[in-house]
């Protein structure tokens, strides 16, 4: 009669820990691979289920049929408990078993994080930024000088060091398919490896709760030959409109202006217009709310947000530092193309 119940338990828990293994390993959690760094964080993922369901299920089973079996029975309202004076062996036990599969289990992640975050000599250095609600990346172009785009685009087979900035609060960059995100940190720069293995594109997400755009704050990384990457990165290299001297024309200021509202200046993120493609809805639809408004108007919108709040919207949602954050030209070009479409 003593050994019954412990071999009952001892079976069903090996039962739910089989079933509950077999259930956490078939499940797919995530997306399929793209970076060499996958592999090993895919293995680690699943040694840790294997690890962490049989404890589950064990204090689960112990909780479960201490509850049923020792319940407390009519009558028994007033009796106390046998006295215990605790188990020396049980309690080393409990406490050195679980110490053994931490450290264990620390040790094997750590062997991971330093194998993934390997340096490589030729490694390309991707510099990102994020600010809200949009993300931007610079590479190091020909001549020394920086191309940027609001688009992310990688070589496959070469190691990727990004470079991982914020122009205001936390961020975290994320991209799942690659498995590695880190946090974008205010006043530092943070630094992430990967090394893409497959074409394709796939969705750049941040993964912090940043404000209430967050969830509109994504981008793409397009994972291309580097054949393919070194004629991007030419054509993004080539002389921007309206960069340099000489006054630019206002289609050309028009035009910088429409790249910035989809690209480096975020509003697409929470600004739907119909012309821009964009279609975020934190802040009003810019085609109806700026319909018939003179350029004063609108650059004021931009640099002071709060001055005038569109109806049905809360003032203090919309970043007020614009006017820093935006280059002269940019809040220009912004100014001339919300102009033109909002006619
Ligand atoms: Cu940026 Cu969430």
């Amino acid at each position: 009669m003593r050994k019954h119940p412990i071999i009952q338990m001892v079976l069903i828990g090996a039962l739910a820990s089989a079933i509950g293994i077999a259930l956490a390993l078939w499940i797919n959690w995530f997306p399929a691979d793209a970076a060499k760094q996958d592999k090993p964080i895919d293995t680690l993922y699943d040694v840790l289920m294997i690890v962490s369901v049989p404890i589950f299920v064990l204090v689960t089973t112990v909780v479960l049929y201490s509850v049923w079996r020792f319940r407390m029975r009519p009558g028994q309202e007033l009796e106390d408990g046998p006295p215990i004076h605790g188990n020396t062996r049980l309690e080393v036990v409990w406490t050195a078993v679980p110490a053994i599969i931490l450290v264990s289990l620390c040790s094997y992640a750590y062997a991971v994080l330093h194998d993934i975050e390997t340096t490589h000599a030729n490694e390309l250095v991707v510099q990102v930024t994020a600010q809200q609600f949009a993300w931007s990346y610079a590479y190091p172009g020909t001549g020394g000088k920086t191309v940027s785009s609001d688009q992310l685009y990688l070589p496959k087979g070469r190691p990727i060091r990004f470079d991982v900035r914020t122009k205001d609060v936390l961020h975290d960059f994320w991209v799942p398919a690659f498995r590695v995100k880190i946090d974008t940190v205010p006043g530092i720069t943070t630094h992430v490896r990967v090394t893409p293995t497959r074409s394709g594109t796939y969705p750049v997400v941040c993964a912090e709760l940043c404000g209430l755009g967050h969830a509109t704050m994504r981008s793409t990384a397009h994972v291309v030959s580097p054949a393919q990457f070194d004629r991007w990165l030419a054509k993004q290299g080539a002389p921007a409109p309206a960069a340099g001297g000489g006054e630019p024309s206002g289609t050309q200021l028009a035009d910088l202006g429409k790249q910035t509202f989809t690209g480096d200046g975020g509003c697409g993120g929470c600004h739907t217009l119909a012309d821009a493609g964009t279609s975020g809805t934190v802040g009003p639809d810019l085609g109806t709310a700026l319909k018939g408004r003179d350029e004063a108007f609108i650059r004021t919108s931009i640099v002071d947000p709060n001055a005038v709040i569109a109806k049905g919207y809360q003032p203090n949602v919309m970043p007020a530092d614009f006017g820093q954050r935006l280059s002269q030209a940019q809040l220009d070009g912004l100014v001339a193309y919300l102009a033109t479409v909002s006619k």
